[in-house]
């Protein structure tokens, strides 16, 4: 198992552009646009590097152009010298149903022990298969990843668990060893002080990037991708919180500097040599319900306090060598620093608003009910919540012929869109309303014309993207379609081929049933909340991604994420001129193509792990 990643990783759309073009884009020869309004720098350099690292059907954004096996990096982080515990499988095959993890109240939540840490990691993180390929062995996990590269850290903190630890204590998750590193222990008290705003029996999980996996194969547009892979990171965290009968929400009002002292990311020592992880968020899982203005961030004091107790382990080295830096990561990962929890906050009373903004935003009667979003609500399924969450893996090629019914695409497209009672998951995972609206290339639904189609995940929002939308679309309701189901039908025609030109010539955006482009109310999102909120727009995206791939598994189909695709020609095929609504992600949906080349052999050999 010496090599990390298998053919997967020598796809036709990996970036193709050499470094050179990077001279081509110089931030400040971008065009003027409404993001000149935007006041502070940070602002500024966030739209710079989203403009330099578009793709264009004449440029690719800067990357090496080549994949540098020498440097390929280690996907597995470990902390030499942090005790591991290795934690029991949990055993296969439980009957909950998939269906069930959406009806709130349906699960009774289980109580926070060993097994029930294990079980969560296992659904959240954990490796799901072992992928053979004439000599290449690589792994597969719960969680989809650009290039499988993994940039994701799992963390969670603990109090103290029999057959854990008999102090509260912050671990790093392995995932080739489904087991928990212990980084840092610390007394009872200050874990009772930090949860007690908290629903008894709460915890917390804590993710962070290490860019360098993703930026050695894709270049400057790395960036992005570590983000969509946090959203869908956040997707496997709530859906497994969901199985477990457990609230998840994430902690927005935690800063940057806040999560890396409590993940211990800013422990220089410990990383002499190795890859530095970037802080990215920290989010509560609890037995009940709380409510949502009450205690979306932690205390500094307490923080620190953690910060301060006893640490173990220093961080391997991922790679011997780091072929070509990338300076514009650093620079728009610096610029969309989360800034609460900290001083500097006191400074940029915009972003003072923003967080609260954020939880005040999402209240709104706009928003349809279960009954009028589904039509009849779904109470039954095909699958064990198990099944969908282990077997998700995404397509590697679609096979052009399978259609699914529009009842099933409507289902799917319901999933996406929040309900009023702001309980449906996994939407209520995140403090803010949607940001993130759908662009449709219908290929293969029966009963509903091809077409390009739109979904409004935000119904106030149907007015808006109608006057950012060219005048001439239709706009006209599919007549079968749930009434509270904001989606619309712009334009009749065959788009197979338009839906591939435009996601970097990859059949599987025309071979399948539907793919999409996710189209974010990007510029407004920067002025309401802040630079930071550039990371959150991903998230989003990403988190609707995952929604689509455990749905298409539930269907008996497949998805694939798709990180490639031509930006601006995104933006031509929906009528889009201004700068405002931006593409972040697209994805396709269908029947798969299995390659049959591939050996497949367990995740985890059940005598070495337990
Ligand atoms: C953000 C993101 C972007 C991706 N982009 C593409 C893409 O452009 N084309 C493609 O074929 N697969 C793409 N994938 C799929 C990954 O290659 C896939 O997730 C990875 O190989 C791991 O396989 P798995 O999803 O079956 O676990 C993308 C996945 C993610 C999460």
């Amino acid at each position: 198992m010496s090599t990390f990643i298998g053919t997967r990783e020598l796809p036709t759309w990996a970036g193709k552009a050499t470094k050179n073009m990077e001279a081509d884009t110089p931030p400040d020869s971008a065009p003027k646009t409404d993001s000149d309004n935007l006041d502070p720098l940070a602002e500024q350099v966030v739209v710079s590097y989203h403009e330099r690292t578009k793709h264009h059907y004449h440029r690719y954004a800067a990357a090496i152009g080549y994949m540098d096996w020498a440097t390929q990096p280690n996907p597995f982080r470990r902390y030499e010298g942090a005790p591991l515990v290795r934690l029991p499988l949990p055993d296969a095959g439980r009957v909950k149903s998939y269906w069930q993890l959406f009806v709130a109240d349906n699960i009774l939540p289980d109580r926070l022990s060993v097994d029930s840490i294990s079980l969560f990691l296992r659904y959240a993180f954990s490796l799901t298969a072992w992928k053979q390929f004439e000599g290449t062995t690589w792994s597969l996990r719960v969680n989809p990843s650009s290039g499988n590269l993994h940039p994701t850290e799992g963390y969670v903190l603990l109090p103290s668990l029999d057959a854990l630890h008999n102090r509260p204590g912050v671990y790093h998750y392995a995932s080739k060893e489904h087991g928990l590193e212990l980084r840092a222990d610390f007394d009872p008290s200050v874990w009772s002080a930090l949860t007690a705003a908290f629903p008894e029996g709460s915890f917390l999980v804590g993710l962070s990037s290490i860019l360098w996996r993703e930026a050695w194969k894709y270049g400057e547009r790395a960036f992005r991708y570590c983000q969509h892979d946090v959203g869908h990171a956040l997707g496997t965290m709530r859906f497994a919180a969901a199985a477990l009968g457990w609230q998840f929400r994430l902690l927005d009002r935690v800063g940057s500097a806040t999560v890396s002292q409590l993940l211990g990311l800013d422990r220089e020592a410990d990383y002499i040599g190795a890859e530095r992880e970037h802080p990215e968020l920290v989010a509560l899982l609890s037995r009940e319900r709380w409510a949502s203005d009450r205690g979306l961030s932690l205390s500094n004091e307490l923080v620190s306090q953690v910060a301060t107790s006893r640490w173990y382990g220093s961080a391997n080295a991922l790679s011997p060598a780091h072929g070509v830096d990338w300076p514009v990561i650093d620079q728009v990962a610096v610029a969309t620093t989360n800034l609460a929890n900290t001083n500097q906050v006191a400074t940029t009373n915009l972003r003072v608003t923003a967080n609260q903004k954020i939880a005040a935003d999402k209240e709104s009667s706009a928003f349809p009910s279960e009954e009028e979003l589904f039509g009849t609500p779904v109470r039954s399924g095909s699958f064990t919540a198990e099944k969908v969450i282990l077997g998700r893996r995404s397509a590697v090629g679609m096979d052009g012929s399978t259609a699914i019914s529009a009842a099933t695409f409507f289902r799917m497209l319901a999933r996406l869109v929040p309900t009023r009672d702001g309980r449906s998951m996994p939407w209520d995972a995140l403090p803010w309303r949607p940001r993130i609206h759908l662009g449709l290339f219908v290929h293969r639904v029966n009963g509903l014309n091809p077409g390009l189609y739109m979904l409004a995940r935000d119904p106030e929002k149907v007015e808006t993207l109608q006057q950012a939308m060219q005048p001439g679309f239709l706009w006209q309701r599919p007549s079968s379609c749930p009434h509270g189901l904001p989606l619309y039908l712009l334009e009749e025609g065959d788009c197979r081929t338009l839906a591939v030109n435009v996601s970097c010539g990859q059949h599987i955006a025309g071979d399948g049933a539907f793919s999409l482009g996710m189209i974010a109310e990007y510029l407004d999102s920067l002025a309401v909340y802040g630079a930071s909120f550039y990371r959150n727009l991903f998230w989003e995206a990403g988190l609707v991604g995952q929604v689509l791939y455990l749905e298409a598994e539930e269907a008996g189909i497949r998805a694939t994420g798709i990180g490639c695709y031509f930006d601006d020609p995104v933006h031509e095929v929906f009528g889009i001129s201004s700068r405002d609504w931006q593409s972040f992600y697209h994805f396709t949906v269908g029947g798969p193509i299995e390659d049959g080349r591939l050996t497949t052999l367990p995740a985890y050999n059940l005598g070495e792990v337990g």
